[in-house]
């Protein structure tokens, strides 16, 4: 039996490819940036499977141009706001993601970043790097504490809840807002529920977004949110860029309005180097790259693969985002 096509649209960690190649007649787009939409709607033409990134746009027009084969689309992210999930269970086909293994590497940059803004270590670099370092000084990039201070979790998921176990050890306190989490039944030791994302901007010094993109978070940190926030708070985003209004949020660091933003994720992605956000000395910008272990994106490479290949053999996706198409 001639092998499954599929499409994978871009190098992934051997750990996966390898399962993918061996299984599957594999097209890998093989550039560092995404096929440009002529090039993924010819590519995908007739293929079984699908193996996309958080950087292609995967909607209706692009299945139908794969054609009535398509029997599974694999995204290589815990993440799916790029693929058109309605359209996919419109037409019979199971998304995959890769959840659970990226929660703790994911934590333990979002803590990075934390630390990073609180203590202004970017800046430091740069003040050596720029040949400013002719003392000691007592009033040389002064920061704000970690241990003592209140971290604000905004989505008390997986990564949220990881979030809270990492504070713990600083001596932070915890206060969540997660109208989805049941914290008497699920349970966080010591992390506070508070009634509304407001209250929690209020107290919090710093602010971590573990939120997934849709509708209801779409600039869920815009002008009126920013404004509630304490002059001295930091806003840390790993979750996806447009949960924060980016116009917003350059007004509010540029006026002193809250004190510091570390972002993973920004609106646009990736953010122009000549963007006024990365000029801004109190915003600290990378690449996205809170999952970017070796370990964590192998394993996400192969839980890809495996969503992939099960997809193509017409076996149920060991996760599945959209598990209605089995019913
Ligand atoms: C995801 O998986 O959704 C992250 O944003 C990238 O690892």
């Amino acid at each position: 039996m001639n092998k499954r096509r599929v499409f994978v649209t871009r190098i992934v960690p051997e750990g996966g490819l390898a399962l993918i190649r061996a299984a599957c007649d594999a097209d890998v787009w093989a550039e560092e940036l995404p096929p440009v939409r002529p090039v993924l709607l010819e590519k995908v033409r007739g293929i079984d499977g699908l193996l996309c990134l958080l950087t292609d746009p995967i909607d209706a027009e692009v299945m139908d141009a794969a054609g009535p084969g398509l029997r599974v689309i694999s995204n290589h992210a815990v993440g799916y706001d790029n693929v058109d999930v309605a359209a996919a269970t419109a037409r019979g086909i199971p998304v995959g993601n890769t959840p659970g293994i990226l929660t703790e590497t994911t934590a333990d940059f979002a803590f990075a970043l934390l630390m990073a803004a609180a203590r202004r270590v970017a800046e430091g670099a740069d003040y050596v790097r720029a040949g400013k370092w002719r003392t000691w000084g007592p009033m040389i990039l002064l920061g704000y504490d970690v241990h003592g201070s209140t971290l604000g979790l905004v989505g008390m998921g997986r990564i949220g809840q990881a979030m809270a176990r990492r504070a713990a050890g600083f001596g932070m306190k915890v206060i969540y807002y997660d109208p989805y989490f049941d914290g008497a039944r699920e349970g966080v030791a010591g992390a506070e529920a508070m009634d509304s994302l407001d209250a929690l901007l209020a107290e919090a010094d710093f602010i971590s977004l573990h939120v997934p993109l849709t509708g209801d978070t779409h600039h869920l940190i815009d002008a009126r949110a920013l404004a509630k926030c304490k002059p001295a708070a930091v806003l840390i985003n790993t979750s996806r860029g447009p949960v924060v209004d980016t116009d917003a949020l350059y007004d509010a660091l540029a006026a002193g309005q809250i004190a510091y933003a570390a972002l993973d994720v920004t609106d646009p992605e990736p953010l122009p180097a000549g963007h006024r956000l990365v000029a801004l000395p109190n915003c600290l910008v990378v690449p996205h790259i809170a999952s970017a272990s070796w370990a964590t994106r192998t394993r996400m490479s192969v839980m890809a693969a495996q969503n992939l290949l099960a997809g193509v053999r017409g076996e149920r996706l060991p996760n599945c985002v959209n598990p209605q198409v089995y019913y």
